[in-house]
């Protein structure tokens, strides 16, 4: 029965406290660095290269499983060519440097978002990366690129429609999701924005439901390990209720799904 108000596809039990199993993280502040120390936007695009490492490399060490990094929007096209230009140049640099060594620590790597403007060498080397590391398990990096949450929705809803011309009955939170480019993995426990803004800038705008948001003055190509450990402090302090009280969640009776008598019936269609 579509409607009911315990349909949700939200998760079910709250984990109170723990290593988050997924961080997403928009990275930003690149320019207003570089600007800080009269460089050029870009010099702060390459120094985040770094903190990219850094963060890759603090994450495996605690334990988180899942780490989505926003590279570039589907808004980023409105930069100056010469800036957008760079970035894809430093995307394919990067990627061809640090394949091997995303390999050979056991990352898998994923890329969401609509390659189809991108240059047909970069995609290539792109899949080529994916196929090569798909069977790793410690970290699933995946780099969001070309990415919009709208765009996301909206390619889940073609492919549903698509495979499914005669349904009638409308679709369900689950199908949805399957259809997602993230359905690979859980939704993100954790998010994190840098360089000051309070804004999601259309990042995972379905995944975002429940995610606990973090943000902060830092800038990223200053972000590192403990700038991380701060992140993940602030989250550990959370209280995740996914719509219960707070007495709930120290009764684990109650924190369980309600049994299909316990709820509420009527047709909510
Ligand atoms: C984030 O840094 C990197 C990308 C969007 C690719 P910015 O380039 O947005 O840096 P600021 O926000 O201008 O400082
Ligand atoms: C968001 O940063 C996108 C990435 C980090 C890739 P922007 O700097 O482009 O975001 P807005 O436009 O200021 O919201
Ligand atoms: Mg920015």
């Amino acid at each position: 029965m579509a409607g009911s108000p315990f349909t949700s596809s939200t998760r079910d039990v709250p984990e109170v406290s723990g290593i988050p199993r997924h961080i997403a993280i928009i990275m930003d502040g690149n320019g207003r660095w570089a600007r800080k120390r009269f460089m050029p936007r870009v010099a702060g695009h390459g120094r985040g290269v770094e903190s990219v490492r850094c963060v890759i490399r603090a994450c495996m060490e605690r334990g988180v499983s899942h780490l989505t990094l926003f590279a570039f929007s589907s808004e980023n096209w409105r930069r100056p060519a010469d800036e957008v230009s760079f970035l894809m140049q430093l995307f394919m640099r990067s990627l061809q440097k640090e394949v091997d060594r995303l390999h050979e620590n056991g990352i898998r790597f994923r890329v969401i978002g609509d390659l189809s403007r991108f240059d047909p060498a970069l995609v290539d080397m792109i899949r080529r990366a994916e196929v090569r590391t798909a069977a790793n398990e410690k970290l699933t990096l995946t780099i969001a690129a070309n990415y919009g949450g709208r765009w996301d929705i909206l390619q889940a809803v073609t492919r549903m429609l698509e495979r499914n011309p005669d349904r009638r009955s409308g679709f369900t939170e689950e199908e949805l999701s399957a259809e997602l480019s993230l359905n690979y993995g859980p939704e993100p426990d954790l998010f994190i924005r840098t360089g000051g803004e309070q804004r999601v800038s259309n990042f995972l705008l379905w995944q975002l439901a429940y995610s606990e948001l973090y943000f902060t003055d830092t800038l990223w190509p200053d972000f590192d390990e403990n700038a991380l450990d701060l992140a993940i402090r602030s989250y550990q302090a959370r209280e995740r209720r996914f719509g219960r009280t707070s007495e709930q969640l120290s009764d684990t009776e109650s924190v369980a799904t309600p049994r299909p008598t316990d709820r509420a019936t009527g047709d909510h269609a």
